[in-house]
């Protein structure tokens, strides 16, 4: 593999995801660098279903290896909320800002005790040979009652993770980069992709 592209136009995931793999020996580029200007509509009802739209949309376009992440925030007190609605999570819906979406969670949550939640990152790689590798990562935390820390992006303000006792907006880019979700989808990703050419 030359070239792996990731099927995204989030700026925040880009940068995350090629963090996350700057130790494969391929040329790393974001979809609109590969020539695709396009957003890829989430139609699924599952994180692995619009994985699987978005790097397919983007592997029929450049026919070159395409990694794509779907994520989001699931909440233990709102059934799973958002879920694969996290990106548009608030009354503006894909226009809201980061900021409109957690405040928007947090006024869902008002009273609440139960504050348990898990992001999770369901990623799908398609290679020009045909394989199609799919997994999943998760992190679980706690919604705090208030914002804390600048870094990262999305709901990271609200989520604490416990064993640092931090939010993920609190944590260095590297921290984030180790533990988090889309860290464990794509290092079971990286696995796969070792064995493939054992
Ligand atoms: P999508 O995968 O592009 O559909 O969007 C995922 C949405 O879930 C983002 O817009 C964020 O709101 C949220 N999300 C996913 N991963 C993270 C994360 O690592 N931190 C904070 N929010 C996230």
């Amino acid at each position: 593999m030359k070239k792996l592209i990731l099927a995204s136009n989030n700026a925040k995931k880009l940068k995350e995801l090629k963090a996350i793999l700057s130790d494969m020996d391929v040329e790393i580029l974001s979809q609109r660098e590969a020539g695709c200007n396009f957003e890829v509509e989430e139609t699924g009802t599952t994180f692995a279903e619009n994985a699987y739209l978005k790097a397919k949309a983007v592997f029929d376009t450049t026919g070159e290896s395409t990694v794509a992440d779907d994520s989001g925030l699931m909440v233990d007190a709102l059934n799973g909320e958002p879920g694969v609605y996290s990106a548009r999570y608030a009354p503006g819906g894909h226009d809201a800002s980061d900021k409109e979406k957690y405040m928007y969670l947090l006024s869902k949550l008002e009273g609440v005790t139960d504050r348990r939640a898990k992001f999770v990152s369901s990623i799908c790689c398609l290679l020009p040979d045909g394989t199609e590798i799919r997994t999943e990562g998760e992190c679980r935390g706690q919604i705090l009652t208030e914002p804390h820390g600048e870094g990262g992006f999305g709901y990271d303000p609200l989520f604490l993770y416990e064993p640092l006792n931090k939010t993920f907006a609190e944590v260095t880019e590297e921290e984030k980069n180790q533990i988090s979700h889309r860290a464990r989808a794509c290092e079971k990703m990286l696995e796969i992709m070792k064995g493939l050419h054992e």
